[in-house]
């Protein structure tokens, strides 16, 4: 039920408030899936709450930081900064950075 809603929620779309969680949202389509949404490399997944918990622990301006100035951690993998695209705005970073973590403590409660 809970995922059902959360699906109508995503599936809703551009439609809904054109606020910072839609451009994070298009942010993280456009550049962040590649490497956190599909497994392929050591980047932590979206809807992965284990792999967030740590990262979280740091606050939310060190993953701002990290996001805007890259950051290779334990996994020996580079988050490049700004995901590799120097053209998008430090706002477009910080809500592409939102929007992964609010995704993935929405799902946090399923085991
Ligand atoms: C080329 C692959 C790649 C892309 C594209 C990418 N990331 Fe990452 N990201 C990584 C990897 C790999 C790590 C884990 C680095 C580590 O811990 O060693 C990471 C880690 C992170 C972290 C956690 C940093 C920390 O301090 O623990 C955040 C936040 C993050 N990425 C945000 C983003 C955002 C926002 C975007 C899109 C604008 C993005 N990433 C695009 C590969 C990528």
């Amino acid at each position: 039920m809970r995922a059902a809603v959360l699906f109508l929620a995503l599936a809703a779309g551009p439609a809904g408030a054109g606020d910072a969680r839609d451009e994070g949202r298009r942010i993280f389509d456009r550049v962040c899936a590649a490497c956190h949404f599909n497994d392929l490399s050591e980047a932590p997944q979206v809807k992965q709450p284990d792999m967030w918990a740590p990262r979280l622990a740091k606050g939310r301006d060190a993953l701002y930081r990290s996001a805007l100035e890259g950051f290779v951690g334990a996994s020996g993998e580079e988050m490049p900064p700004r995901g590799g695209q120097p053209e998008l705005s430090d706002e477009a970073v910080r809500a592409a950075v939102d929007y992964i973590v609010s995704i993935t403590t929405q799902k946090g409660v399923s085991p």
